[in-house]
């Protein structure tokens, strides 16, 4: 039986959009369902009814959320509401160039979150895009281990 996940993507530059897709093509294959929704737009009411989400975020400014993510997460931080039906995790995506707020996007929203009452399956995944590694096999390989380890069936499964 496969799990449902909601994959929500914060890019500038569209590297995690390619990352989400990457992502939900290995759900895929492996008989999950992977729904793709870039940030753009998005309000708190995306997480109504709970289930699994996977945040898919780059890093901007000062250690800042992408462009596309702040509707989203002044939302968040502006309403507070109850997520404690919602289990999730994060792909972070970084540069070790700017040390002192490598993967923050990711980390901001792994915090507000878990203030939320959400709950964190597993580690977040970062990815450093200094490292020569390309992001979306990084996280094709990771993601089907982390689902089938942390995840369980939830209102949005399929049979
Ligand atoms: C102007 C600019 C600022 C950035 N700031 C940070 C940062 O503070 N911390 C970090 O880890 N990465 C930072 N990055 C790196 C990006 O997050 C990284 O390249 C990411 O893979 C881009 O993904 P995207 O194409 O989905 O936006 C920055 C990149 C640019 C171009």
């Amino acid at each position: 039986m496969g799990v449902g996940i909601t994959i929500l993507v914060g890019t500038m530059t569209g590297t995690a959009e390619m990352v989400a897709q990457e992502v939900q093509t290995a759900l895929e294959a492996a008989g999950h369902q992977a729904t793709i929704r870039v940030m753009d737009g998005l309000d708190a009411s995306v997480f109504q009814g709970g289930g699994n989400f996977l945040i898919c975020t780059s890093t901007y400014g000062q250690g800042d959320v992408p462009d596309n993510a702040q509707s989203l997460f002044n939302s968040l931080e502006g309403e507070k509401p109850d997520l404690s039906g919602v289990t999730y995790g994060v792909i972070a995506l970084g540069d070790r160039t700017y040390k002192d707020t490598f993967c923050h996007g990711g980390l901001r929203f792994d915090k507000l979150l878990t203030e939320l009452g959400a709950r964190r399956a597993g580690e977040m995944l970062t990815h450093d895009a200094s490292s020569g590694t390309l992001p979306e096999e990084i996280a094709a390989q990771w993601i089907v281990p982390w689902a089938e380890q942390h995840l369980t069936s939830s209102s949005t499964e399929i049979a």
